[in-house]
């Protein structure tokens, strides 16, 4: 078994072994310049803590974890492009530093390289390998429609809010782990059954994601704050403002996430005098903890030693209250 720290430093390495630079430039170096910085590397760390969880070897995960991460990134030069962001991982976005065609037709080779990476060895479990991946980079995508579709609806509700970040988020931590499974042959009911962890983390890493947007140290979170307000994205902060908030509270608040103005810094400190008033950030803080303790349900159902689990649970704790 690894531990937490070598399966990170095995998933560090493996990005640095890789020349991403070819012809034509234009196209690769934005590559290049994404996957150089870093992030925190969940999704391949979680998909090797899988194959190693199974007792496989993450040699023959290891090209699986590039993709998947390549896929990861690949997402987000087409979601800051969406969401206008322009900085990430403290840095500016490939749309600001290049341009939008460059963000769009990278994010393409980026896609592409990632299930080049995915078929580069075969294995006896590579069609379901294949399978998950294709069917969560669909779901991917419905889910980054939902998050657009509820731009200009104002009768989103939490169970769709949910959905949606299951979507768009929560089944690709889910779906690395049960990739990592598949190269462990690990069996059928303990890989739903890790998915399931998966969705469970998944969901609240997005929850924090959404709080982070709103009270993240930019510094530190390497993303600018108050991009979800400014674009006026139904997030679980809002949505549970709607449903603790009075009439007057709750007309406000559709009146501001119907507008955009062309400097939002009002309407962000708005916004944030709202939640303040309702105490938002701790309703969300319960509801991250109340499914950390499902995916830990999940994770105590899997039948292999519980000591074979701990770098997932070092990973979900970490997830926890990260800042970044
Ligand atoms: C950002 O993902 C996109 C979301 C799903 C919230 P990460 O927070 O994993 O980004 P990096 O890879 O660590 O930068
Ligand atoms: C990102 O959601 C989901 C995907 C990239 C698929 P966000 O739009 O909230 O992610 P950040 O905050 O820009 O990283
Ligand atoms: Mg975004
Ligand atoms: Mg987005
Ligand atoms: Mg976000």
């Amino acid at each position: 078994m690894y531990t937490l720290e070598e399966l990170f430093k095995k998933v560090q390495s493996l990005f640095e072994n890789e020349e991403f630079v070819s012809e034509p430039k234009r196209l690769y170096e934005p590559i290049a310049y994404t996957l150089s910085l870093g992030g925190k590397r969940i999704r391949p760390t979680l998909l090797l803590a899988a194959t190693d969880l199974f007792g496989g070897d993450i040699e023959d995960a290891a090209h699986a974890a590039i993709g998947v991460e390549t896929f990861h990134n690949f997402t987000l030069l087409h979601d800051d492009l969406m969401d206008k962001s322009p900085i990430r991982r403290g840095k500016p976005t490939v749309y600001r530093k290049w341009d939008e065609n460059t963000a769009i037709l990278s994010g393409d080779a980026m896609n592409i390289l990632a299930w080049r990476y995915f078929l580069k060895k075969p294995h006896v479990n590579l069609l379901e390998i294949l399978r998950t991946f294709e069917k969560t980079s669909m779901e991917i995508c419905e889910g980054q429609q939902y998050d657009m579709d509820f731009e200009t609806r104002d009768d989103v509700s939490i169970e769709e809010y949910m959905q949606m970040i299951r979507l768009k988020t929560a089944v690709l931590l889910a779906s690395a782990l049960k990739i990592g499974a598949l190269y462990a042959n690990a069996p059928s009911e303990d890989i739903e059954n890790l998915y399931n962890f998966g969705i469970a983390i998944g969901l609240a890493f997005q929850l924090r994601d959404d709080l982070l947007d709103a009270y993240g140290d930019v510094a530190t979170f390497g993303k600018e704050t108050g991009t979800d307000i400014k674009d006026n994205k139904k997030t679980i902060l809002y949505l549970t403002a709607l449903e603790k908030g009075d009439t007057e509270q709750r007309q406000k608040l559709r009146r501001l996430f119907s507008e955009t103005p062309n400097n939002p810094t009002g309407k962000i400190q708005e916004v944030l005098n709202i939640y303040a008033s309702l105490d938002i950030k701790s309703s969300i803080e319960k509801t991250i903890s109340e499914m950390h303790a499902t995916a830990e349900q999940s994770l105590l159902t899997i039948k292999r030693p519980e000591t074979n689990k701990t770098a997932l649970r070092q990973i979900a704790a970490k997830l926890l209250d990260r800042k970044v």
